[in-house]
């Protein structure tokens, strides 16, 4: 496994968010929810109705961390895409992290998913963010076809939830537009690699660990994370 670390402005963002909105410290709910995932010998599926507040706490900041390291692992620049989506998005954290490392006020990224309760936590953080570009969010269930003209699809656990999609050659290809940075666990990151329409190639692939920053520890509650993820281009 390899070694990554993050800038040092990741731990201030996240500060400013958590005094912000206070949505994103993992508290004894989230720490408990954590407890029953990991203690769950499967692949845990949330109740995205009722848990999006508790998933927000225990994994927003985290995935977010576990998210950045994937798009520097990706050996991508940020600046460079325009038009983005974050699929099945959540608390937006894979967007959020995207923005944060562009800086670009001419990025449009469109936020994606079927939770009205998960699009209003991604619409509060990336408001509070001040990150630059323009940002929208729509609440459909994936996938149908969307309209797009992205560049860039960013994919955060959203297979581990959706595994007749990763196992399913004419349905990735129907999600993905030109490319996507795909992170999940390590097993649903080889089904898609085994499902692969032909004309989807990985162009990358990693598995990397770093420790939280220090002043990270309290809002993540915990001290170090793992992501695996792929790189996958159109050829
Ligand atoms: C495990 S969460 C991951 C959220 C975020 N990407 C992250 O990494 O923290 C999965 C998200 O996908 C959404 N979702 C699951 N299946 C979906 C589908 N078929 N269409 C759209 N959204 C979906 C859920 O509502 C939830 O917000």
């Amino acid at each position: 496994m390899q070694q990554g670390t993050f800038p040092v402005e990741l731990a201030e963002l996240a500060a400013a968010l958590q005094a912000k909105s206070g949505i994103f410290k993992a508290d004894q709910e989230a720490l408990a929810l954590r407890e029953e995932v990991e203690s769950a010998a499967r692949i845990f599926i949330f109740d995205h109705e009722t848990q999006a507040e508790t998933f927000t706490k225990a994994y927003g900041i985290k995935n977010a961390l576990k998210c950045c390291l994937a798009l520097l692992s990706a050996n991508i620049e940020p600046v460079k895409y325009e038009n983005v989506r974050d699929l099945g998005c959540g608390s937006g954290v894979f967007g959020l992290t995207f923005a944060f490392l562009a800086t670009n006020p001419r990025l449009h990224l469109t936020f994606v998913d079927q939770s009205p309760l998960h699009l209003n936590i991604a619409q509060t953080v990336l408001t509070d963010s001040g990150c630059a570009g323009d940002f929208s969010f729509l609440n459909q269930t994936l996938p149908p076809d969307l309209p797009s003209n992205s560049e860039l699809d960013l994919i955060s656990y959203w297979f581990c939830e959706n595994g007749h999609v990763a196992s399913d050659a004419s349905l990735i290809d129907r999600l993905i537009g030109r490319e996507a940075i795909i992170v999940d666990y390590e097993k649903v990151i080889s089904g898609i690699v085994d499902h692969l329409p032909e004309h989807l190639v990985v162009k990358d692939r990693w598995s990397v660990e770093s420790d939280v920053p220090l002043h990270m520890r309290d809002i993540v509650g915990d001290e170090s994370v793992r992501s695996y993820g792929i790189h996958i281009v159109r050829a």
